[in-house]
């Protein structure tokens, strides 16, 4: 059996898949082009995919007739078409749990950058723009007790909460498109309607999966209800916040600061009019960017693609 891998992934992956007996191959240039991508799943049974940058839609799959299984180097699979891949009987893998400390630290680092204006604070370092102490300059917000909002309480949202709860004692509240008692109980959370999350919420923190009907859900109408001393973070996927919106809202004191790891597209533009706004942290989309996640992410991708090979089902599978 054939296994594409489009990146090099960490070698615990590699390994596994050649002692299971499978033939890899790799790309010779890992930035291709939509047409070089599609030459090499044409010649493949199973992709090992790193990178959402093309879309496993009807287009894809009609073009590649011979792709068996896809196992994603990721958790999130929204581009992925999940019903069109079940039409075809073409298992989907991903990679849950493994990444959701690495993430839900970013979520936590961003939401501390941003209320301490940490990235801020540093360009002026940078700068050479600062005196030893400036009473009234850069002032930043504490976090205790105050009301974390979660917009999708699943593994990542969970641990996020936690980190709050115990650093800074925060009040968790959450919205989910179902009641979670267990994890309600354990974080002595509230469930919410999402508009109640959006008024009350002092760090509103996105983690859920992100599907087509989240397309700029934080848009100017839910900006304009949040607290001025609220935090945007997102950690999930650019598609959820209107980046103009946000902007405005940023800069007419609508919300007090936004953190972001994801950015819709990827890579955001170095001249994007919010790397110039004192109240915005930017990351390159590094949530899952740690040593142990990434090992994780390269075993969990590599016992799908075993389990497949022997005629198993993947034991970590985002086809519902
Ligand atoms: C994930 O696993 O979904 C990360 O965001 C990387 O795409």
């Amino acid at each position: 059996m054939k296994v594409f891998i489009n990146k090099r992934i960490p070698e615990i992956g590699i390994n596994m898949l050649q002692e299971a007996g499978l033939q890899i191959i790799f790309p010779e240039n890992e930035n291709l082009i939509y047409e070089e991508w599609l030459k090499y799943c044409q010649h493949t049974d199973v992709i090992l995919s790193i990178g959402s940058d093309f879309k496993y839609d009807k287009l894809f799959f009609e073009a590649c007739p011979n792709i068996k299984a896809i196992a994603l180097y990721s958790v999130g699979f929204d581009h992925v078409d999940i019903k069109e891949a079940n039409q075809r009987h073409i298992p989907i893998g991903n990679t849950p749990d493994v990444l959701s400390r690495a993430t839900s630290d970013i979520a936590f680092l961003l939401m501390q950058s941003v209320a301490r204006r940490a990235s801020y604070n540093f360009q002026k370092v940078k700068d050479e723009a600062w005196d030893t102490f400036e009473p009234l300059h850069a002032l930043g917000q504490e976090l205790y007790g105050k009301t974390l909002g979660i917009f999708g309480l699943g593994r990542i949202g969970f641990q996020m909460a936690e980190k709050c709860k115990r650093a800074f004692e925060m009040e968790i509240i959450y919205h989910n498109r179902h009641h979670n008692e267990e994890t309600e109980r354990e974080l002595e959370a509230t469930y919410v309607s999402f508009d109640e999350l959006v008024r009350n919420s002092d760090v509103l923190s996105v983690h859920a999966n992100f599907t087509p009907e989240h397309k700029d859900l934080f848009n100017q109408s839910v900006f304009e209800k949040m607290n001025p001393n609220a935090i945007f973070i997102n950690t999930a996927r650019g598609g959820f916040h209107q980046e103009k919106d946000l902007y405005n809202a940023l800069t007419e004191g609508k919300i007090w600061g936004a953190g972001l790891d994801v950015t819709n597209p990827e890579p955001m533009s170095a001249d994007n009019p919010l790397l110039k706004l004192p109240n915005v942290c930017v990351l390159p989309h590094i949530g899952s960017a740690t040593i142990e996640a990434r090992n994780g992410m390269a075993r969990l991708a590599a016992e799908n693609i075993i389990a497949f090979s022997k005629g198993e089902k993947m034991p970590y599978c985002a086809n519902t």
